[in-house]
């Protein structure tokens, strides 16, 4: 047995924790989730976690201070258009969650048509380099500003005419009289990982990390669906399920005609689906959820 630890950067507080924390529980680790704590041991894998401020994780791990991390994909692309690191941090897969979009944002009395309004306007942004890699692709000329935080008070402070932050609900926008006027960047948690090869020991906890996060991904829209239907359906109800393998038929005692079919969809089932299905001809229709999946 090898005594080497996988090391995983995960942000402290904030928009991604809550999905971070979730997607290790789902992988069967528990973390205890200490406030004060910067570190925390996973009793069920060789892995630590580190605690982080989010634009501090493509760094860590980039510096190999971590072997993994989970992070915005704005603050990555951020990082990595300002070129901090010679050997920046790898982008391993997309998560799913805390999905935001970087937008350019102005007073909600501005009529805007065009991104070319902003000419030789000062735009006020934590993510300088996204939003002039964005000017630069439509062409304008305008000066970002960059500011830490409280983004959204610069243009009442006359510091910026616009600015150009995350939104997600649109609510800190709105309080402060701004308006969404274009997407910047969209972006959802990325898992990373250092740029060098692992150690054996190292790798296989990774790779056995890896086939438990891909089995959540997979089976977090994935549901069991049974019902009943008519032999001659069969195929009709096959092809409408969404992204389902073959099906499982069963026979229904005493019932030539009718069969019951079970499959495991990996798509999401919606009200509209089942609506469809009962159109085809099933009855009896059930959605179960899934709890773990592994190909
Ligand atoms: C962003 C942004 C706003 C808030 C917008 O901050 O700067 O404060 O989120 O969310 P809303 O549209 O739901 O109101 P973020 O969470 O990225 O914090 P950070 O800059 O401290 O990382
Ligand atoms: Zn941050």
């Amino acid at each position: 047995m090898s005594e080497e630890r996988l090391r995983i950067a995960i942000q402290k507080s904030g928009r991604l924790s809550e999905g971070s924390f979730d997607l290790l529980k789902s992988c069967g680790l528990t973390i205890s989730r200490d406030k004060d704590k910067l570190y925390g041991r996973v009793r069920e894998m060789p892995i630590d976690i580190l605690l982080l401020r989010d634009d501090d994780i493509p760094e860590f791990v980039a510096d190999d201070a971590c072997d993994i991390g989970i992070v915005g994909q704005n603050v990555f692309e951020e990082e990595r258009l300002e070129g901090a690191q010679d050997k920046p941090a790898q982008e391993v897969m997309t998560l799913g969650f805390a999905r935001c979009q970087l937008m350019l944002a102005a007073p909600k009395d501005w009529t805007f048509d065009s991104p070319t309004m902003l000419e030789g306007k000062r735009i006020a942004t934590s993510y300088p380099a996204l939003t002039r890699a964005w000017l630069e692709k439509e062409g304008v000329n305008a000066r970002a500003v960059t500011m830490k935080g409280s983004v959204e008070v610069a243009p009442r402070l006359k510091i910026a005419d616009t600015v150009c932050d995350i939104v997600s609900t649109g609510a800190t926008l709105d309080a402060n009289g701004l308006k969404p006027v274009a997407n910047v960047f969209s972006s959802e948690a990325l898992l990373i990982r250092n740029a060098n090869a692992f150690t054996q020991g190292k790798q296989e906890i990774y790779d056995a990390l890896l086939k438990r996060i891909n089995g959540v991904l997979t089976s977090r829209d994935a549901k069991y669906v049974m019902m009943n239907a008519p032999r001659s359906a069969i195929e009709a109800i096959t092809e409408f399920l969404p992204g389902a393998d073959a099906p499982t038929i069963l026979e229904l005692a005493g019932s030539p005609d009718k069969v019951a079919i079970h499959a495991v969809c990996r798509e999401s089932v919606f009200w509209n689906t089942l609506e469809e299905l009962k159109k085809l001809g099933a009855s009896a229709i059930l959605v179960l959820p899934i709890e773990k999946m592994m190909a």
